[in-house]
């Protein structure tokens, strides 16, 4: 999500950690600072908004030094501003953190500290580490951090510097990358290969639970126990462009396989130890504020939409509330009926979409609680929200949205079964089972991803195609609507997503010998009326691509081509079944020689009505 930078060696550290930090602009930005030792100690300067404004703080107050840190940051906890941007420090000023990734029990070690007298002066989890490692600090560092990552839960890449022991620079990883760039006489630290791409090409790649003492002269790798590690040095042939990417061809096929992380990190600290509550403190509603819902209206645009169309189905089968769902450009013009009980949730990747804004304005004017589901903390939606159910996606760059959406789906998992512990319309062990089996999502996308190359065949023939359809019931409904937007948006092939049951009321005209069909069949109600209705175009010549859940022949026995995904609650399947329809897209669009992660006439963050 952020980016890290750090160097140790002869030269101006400022100059290197702002270029490294300009290479990770890209990944999204919101403030940054660099923490440089200088022969006046260790000094911070840091500033809210683009790297440039940090780079005219730093030319009217220069610092300098040969060893430092650095970051740019895209907010999680604590909204863009000066305090709570990166590097952060301890009381004493002696101990410096960036850091990326999130510290679970970030709250409980914060008032074990401020009951030992420590003040804090920024919102982030960053800043406990830096207290907590000056709190455990006795004259060794790397020791220190040791202590003080064997009290953190969470994820982590790690950066910090030590005003006491100006010769080494520490890093350490759990569950975020970090690489080590090892160069003549210096060495780096990098969230990312382009960060230090220009200074050297040999790093060693971080794994989880994984530290490196870094010194101008050598590197030594340790676990975080202390004990000696050996690694091969990994050579980097990439160009910038291609590390940008982190190899993918593409940002949209890179934020794909981002999806399981992203998964991960929406759910995060949101999941209590016990796994069996889900606790959404960022929820300020009281128990009786949640009791008198008495409907609720989701209002988002284009796959946000979509997610939407999931969570209705989510919160009325969990929460018992009914939904309506809204584009949010036709929500303000039809007069919602909407009251004081009304509960508004509104949905954007971006948090800046004009339209969907409007309606969250419209919603609050006439009375509505909102709450935004946004990936993007200090956006608009997120700051006129009631509240904010954050989406901890990371920075999504390709137009056409992917792990935005699927972190949609993962809070609206979280808020439905929320709702279903406050209103306890769901049995405990029932809301066990939903959280057990959410929790295993992560590991099914990957195995899914493990089967692209299935996909991409597939993907190869439709793109030969003009026209498509896509079909699927209940739930499969919604994702079909969603695979038909990528579809058309980078590949620019036509399609039309229909309720499966719905064909043959007029478009079944449409199936001609040879026409591709995506078939969504994960819903194991309404299986068999699914399988009659691929049954009606196969008999008039379609060429099918059967989605289902494994364990279950049947479908593959009709269609031409199948695929299935790893087995899980039939109201978890969106979250699976989408990565499927989302390879095809990209494939397709591939193979057709789009500019994917450009597509024609569009943009990623529509601030027009
Ligand atoms: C499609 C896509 C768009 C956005 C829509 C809303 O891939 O990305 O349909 O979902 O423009 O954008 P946000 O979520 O930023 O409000």
């Amino acid at each position: 999500m952020c980016g890290i930078v750090g160097y140790i060696g002869n030269r101006d550290s400022k100059s290197i950690l702002i270029d490294g930090l300009k290479k990770l602009e890209y990944r999204g930005y919101d403030s940054a600072g660099i923490a440089v030792y200088t022969n006046r100690g260790l000094e911070v300067k840091k500033a809210k908004g683009r790297l440039a404004v940090l780079e005219e703080e730093l030319d009217t107050n220069p610092i300098e030094g040969t060893i430092g840190i650095g970051h740019t940051r895209w907010a999680t906890h604590g909204k863009p501003s000066n305090e709570n941007s990166h590097p952060h420090l301890d009381p004493s000023q002696k101990f410096s953190v960036v850091h990326n990734g999130i510290i679970e029990n970030y709250v409980t070690l914060k008032e074990e500290l401020i009951a030992k007298g420590h003040e804090f002066t920024s919102e982030t989890d960053t800043e406990v580490i830096a207290h907590l490692i000056s709190d455990l600090y006795e004259g060794d560092i790397v020791r220190a951090v040791q202590k003080a990552v064997d009290r953190m839960r969470g994820a982590y890449a790690l950066a910090v510097l030590c005003e006491d022991e100006p010769d080494k620079l520490i890093a350490v990883r759990l569950a975020s990358p970090l690489i080590i760039g090892i160069g003549e006489g210096e060495s780096y630290i990098g969230s990312d290969i382009p960060a230090i791409l220009e200074h050297t090409r040999d790093v060693y790649i971080l794994n989880d639970g994984e530290m490196a003492i870094l010194t101008k002269d050598e590197v030594t790798l340790q676990d975080v126990n202390g004990n000696q590690i050996q690694k091969d040095v990994f050579h980097v042939d990439w160009d910038i462009v291609t590390a940008e990417k982190a190899g993918f061809d593409h940002f949209m096929l890179k934020e794909i396989y981002d999806q399981p992380t992203a998964y991960r990190d929406t759910m995060g600290s949101r999941i209590s130890g016990e796994n069996d509550q889900v606790v959404l403190n960022e929820i300020k509603m009281t128990d009786e504020e949640i009791k008198s819902i008495d409907r609720v209206h989701i209002v988002a645009c284009g796959t946000a939409y979509h997610a939407g169309l999931v969570g209705k189905n989510v919160i009325e089968k969990l929460a018992r509330i009914p939904v309506e769902t809204d584009v949010a450009s036709e929500y303000r013009y039809r007069s919602p009926i909407i009251t004081k009980n009304t509960l508004v949730i509104v949905v954007s990747q971006s948090g800046e979409t004009a339209d969907t804004l409007a309606a969250l304005r419209e919603a609050k004017r006439q009375g509505a609680r909102v709450i935004a589901i946004t990936n993007v903390v200090g956006s608009s939606v997120s700051r006129e929200a009631d509240d904010v159910i954050t989406t901890w996606a990371g920075p999504e760059i390709a137009v056409a949205s992917t792990k935005a959406y699927t972190s949609q789906l993962i809070a609206f998992y979280l808020f439905g079964l929320y709702l279903a512990q406050k209103l306890d319309t769901v049995e405990a062990d029932e809301v066990k089972k939903v959280i057990a089996a959410l929790q295993e999502l992560p590991q099914q996308v990957e195995s899914i991803l493990e089967q692209a190359e299935q996909i991409k065949t597939v993907a190869e023939k439709i793109s030969l195609h003009n026209n498509l359809f896509f079909i699927g019931r209940g739930l499969d409904f919604s994702v079909v609507l969603e695979g038909s937007l990528k579809l058309k948006e980078i590949s620019y092939i036509h399609s039309e997503a229909y309720a499966a049951g719905e064909l043959k009321h007029g478009t079944l005209a449409l199936i001609e010998e040879g026409i591709p069909v995506i078939a969504l069949a994960t819903q194991e109600d309404v299986f068999e009326k699914t399988v009659s209705n691929i049954e009606e175009v196969v008999a008039r010549g379609a060429y099918v691509l059967g989605v289902n859940q494994e364990g279950n022949e049947e479908l593959a026995k009709v269609v031409n081509e199948s695929f299935t995904i790893p087995r899980t609650l039939d109201v978890l399947s969106p979250a699976l079944s989408v990565i499927p329809l989302q390879l095809l897209s990209y494939f397709a669009s591939l193979a057709r020689g789009n500019d994917v992660d450009k597509p024609r006439n569009l943009a990623k963050s529509v601030t027009v009505e």
